[in-house]
């Protein structure tokens, strides 16, 4: 597998599911399984995308549009389309650029990309990679001291929000992983590692570029007080002391002066609660099905946090998203923009920052496609009156929002 742009143009590449079937190819299956997965069953993993498809569009017929305006406004910066890239923790794993690569990628498209704490680059050098806007994503890991130095690296590095994961009290049971050996395979014993190891070596082009790239990274934005950057195998013990609590949005709010983006919400009371809490914006979010399985699809739970933000803050939402008329979807139903996870890192798998423009090509213009063909001219301009949604939908909700 090549990583020039011609290996990823159509025939071979014409959707996002094309980057993943490369990314599968490319990644040892641990690693593979670590992007792919999710909780338990996977059930919200796959409701996530599946849900996309019983909304109905109700397009515009006979009008013409030469082009469409995809712009969007969010926390008051101009985004190209109203697509940026979700926090993805270990990105250094699936291609040495990780973070960077990716980064750079969103600032030439023209959007903003998602910073998590558990980066395999420093976070300076991400900001510096990219020309569009960075946020910071904060978990506390490594405790207070740890959260409050990543904080005011980010603030000086120029990072414009501070997005708090709230959705990860520990972290959710992803089986593949310890099938996979993923806990031994990031360890030191060379011995727990052995039984994993074949698979390792089945993937030679990988395996050469990680270990050109150093091997296992060291978290470098989770410097703990007299112990240094946290190693990856860390964070899973780690994750049990460092859930995000609504009284610590108390003291972060002191520490970091800029807005705070709430991810990890699915009900109109948290919805609310963030706002009261002065969340700018929140992300309605089940972290791609990785956390509680069984929880409700992203697309459900938008219009109940829409309904009770009312206006007050900016809703932006994610899960599931693989195509561009997904987007539109979560659009005309209250989400200012939606943040894209596995759909880039896919790309990112398959060939680096290359891999990353190419999925946000796509992305691109099958919004652009879907909005002619909905003869609607603009991003600003889709609304309700674009899309059906089923009626046990609005009933559910109307349930919903009186508990
Ligand atoms: C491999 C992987 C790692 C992730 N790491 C983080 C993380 O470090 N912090 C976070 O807030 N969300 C994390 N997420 C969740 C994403 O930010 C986002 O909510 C999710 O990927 C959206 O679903 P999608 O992948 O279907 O687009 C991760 C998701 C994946 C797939």
């Amino acid at each position: 597998m090549g990583s020039g742009q011609d290996t990823l143009g159509p025939p071979k590449v014409v959707n996002i599911e094309d980057l993943r079937r490369i990314a599968r190819r490319r990644l040892p299956q641990p690693v593979f399984d670590y992007l792919d997965g999710g909780a338990e069953d996977e059930i919200t993993l796959r409701e996530n995308t599946r849900a996309f498809h019983d909304i109905r569009f109700r397009p515009r017929a006979a009008i013409a549009l030469n082009k469409c305006d995809l712009s969007v406004r969010v926390l008051g910066q101009e985004l190209s389309s109203p697509v940026m890239l979700a926090p993805v923790g270990y990105s250094r794993l699936m291609h040495p650029g990780g973070e960077v690569a990716a980064a750079k990628a969103a600032g030439e498209a023209g959007t903003a990309y998602i910073l998590s704490t558990i980066s395999g680059h420093k976070l300076e050098a991400v900001k510096a990679a990219t020309k569009g806007p960075a946020w910071y994503q904060l978990y506390l890991l490594g405790g207070r001291g740890a959260a409050e130095a990543g904080i005011e690296r980010a603030q000086h590095a120029g990072y414009s929000a501070l997005v708090i994961t709230v959705d990860t009290a520990v972290a959710g049971m992803r089986e593949r992983d310890p099938r996979n050996g993923m806990k031994e395979l990031l360890g030191e014993s060379f011995l727990a590692k052995l039984p994993y190891l074949l698979e390792i070596l089945a993937h030679p082009r990988w395996l050469a570029a990680f270990l050109a790239d150093g091997g296992v990274p060291r978290l470098e934005n989770i410097v703990v007080p007299g112990q240094g950057p946290m190693k990856l195998v860390d964070v899973a013990a780690a994750l049990v002391d460092a859930a995000v609590t609504w009284d610590d949005l108390r003291w972060i709010r002191k520490v970091w002066t800029g807005p705070i983006v709430v991810k990890g919400i699915l009900t109109a009371g948290d919805a609310k609660r963030a706002v009261d809490e002065g969340a700018a914006a929140v992300v309605v979010s089940n972290h791609g099905g990785r956390q509680l399985d069984c929880v409700s699809a992203t697309i459900r739970a938008l219009p109940e946090v829409v309904s009770a933000v009312d206006g007050r803050t900016e809703v932006l939402m994610d899960g599931g998203v693989r195509r561009g008329s997904d987007i539109v979807k979560a659009i005309c139903l209250g989400a200012r923009a939606v943040l894209i996870g596995r759909a880039y890192a896919y790309g990112l798998a398959a060939a680096g920052e290359a891999g990353v423009t190419r999925a946000l090509a796509i992305l691109r213009a099958d919004i652009e496609r879907t909005l002619r063909l909905l003869g609607c001219p603009s991003v600003a301009a889709l609304d309700r009156s674009y899309v059906e949604v089923p009626n046990t939908w609005e009933c559910q909700r109307a349930t919903n929002e009186n508990q």
